[in-house]
């Protein structure tokens, strides 16, 4: 098997960033150097601790980290509707996360600047807060990035936060444009493709019946996560795009990200050939959730 993909994942589980990250856990083909946590979906003492609990279902030791509990500018504004009050949407064992012994944002730049000859991917599936702090932060951690991979913006326009920004951008746009302009490579993907991934309840019972603790535990979480949302599977396209790109199309563009006014968080795509973003467009929906099905029971 080919050498196995370095890769930090910043996330704000989140029901979907959960079944992300234990898609990731399940792939040899990358190697999960940290989880960097930032507010979002939930305060980021809940996203922390959600991360451990997630780690503990997997049977994984990958470090944990916490990063920006707040967006660059605009306040922090939580999705309890859609993830459930704790982000998960489901019980949980009693358990403590332990004091975070470095942020986030100091994990990045350690990472980066410690991988400048074997850079590393950044999997982001929440705010880019964190990245975007980074890169103010210390710039030369560009030569330690190899691409950022993320899901986030809407292309189409078609919101699901405002009518025309999606949650990720909408919640730190200053963070979002702010890494579309430090002109690293980018793979990004929207609500556009990530929308094509609604799980159907044939494909929930077929988890449920693999009656694994991981797969029980998908079933209940994205049972919950599909009677709020319909069960888009935003976070887990990105970590399958970097397992199995087969099953994408994908176009370049430039992406510009508005700031301020009733735009902010929309994501305007100039496509065209040389384009600093990857845009995933499509998805083989089918073979998606083949996929994840496997890698979930196998966990
Ligand atoms: O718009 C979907 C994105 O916002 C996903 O990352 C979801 O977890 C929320 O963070
Ligand atoms: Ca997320």
């Amino acid at each position: 098997m080919a050498k196995s993909l370095s890769v930090i994942i910043d996330t704000d589980p989140g029901i979907d960033d959960a079944i992300a990250l234990l898609l990731a856990w399940a792939s040899p083909e990358l190697n999960v150097l940290g989880i960097t946590t930032v507010a979002g979906n939930v305060e980021l003492e809940q996203s922390y601790l959600n991360a451990h609990r997630l780690r503990w279902l997997a049977g994984r030791r990958t470090p944990i980290y916490a990063g920006c509990p707040e967006p660059i500018l605009k306040p922090l504004k939580v999705t309890h509707t859609i993830h459930g009050r704790d982000g998960l949407g489901i019980s949980w064992p009693e358990m403590e996360a332990p004091e975070s012994s470095t942020h986030s944002v100091d994990f990045i730049i350690e990472q980066a600047l410690n991988h400048k000859n074997s850079p590393v991917t950044l999997c982001m599936l929440g705010p880019l807060t964190n990245l975007a702090m980074a890169l103010i932060l210390c710039p030369e951690i560009k030569e330690g990035i190899k691409q950022v991979v993320l899901m986030g913006g809407a292309l189409d326009n078609k919101g699901n936060t405002s009518p025309v920004a999606e949650f990720n951008f909408f919640t730190d746009p200053h963070a979002a444009a702010r890494v579309f302009d430090s002109g690293l490579p980018i793979v990004m993907s929207p609500l556009d493709v990530t929308r094509q991934t609604e799980v159907a309840e044939t494909w929930l019972n077929a988890v449920q019946s693999l009656d694994t603790p991981v797969c029980k535990a998908v079933y209940e979480m994205l049972s919950v996560y599909r009677s709020g949302t319909g069960g888009g599977l935003h976070d887990p396209c990105i970590v399958a795009w970097l397992i199995s790109p087969e099953l994408f199309t994908a176009k370049r563009c430039d992406v510009k990200v508005k700031v301020c006014g009733d735009r902010e968080g929309q994501s305007v795509p100039e496509w065209k050939d040389d384009g600093q973003v990857l845009s995933l467009i499509n998805v083989n929906a089918d073979g998606f959730l083949t996929l994840l099905k496997n890698r979930i029971q196998a966990l």
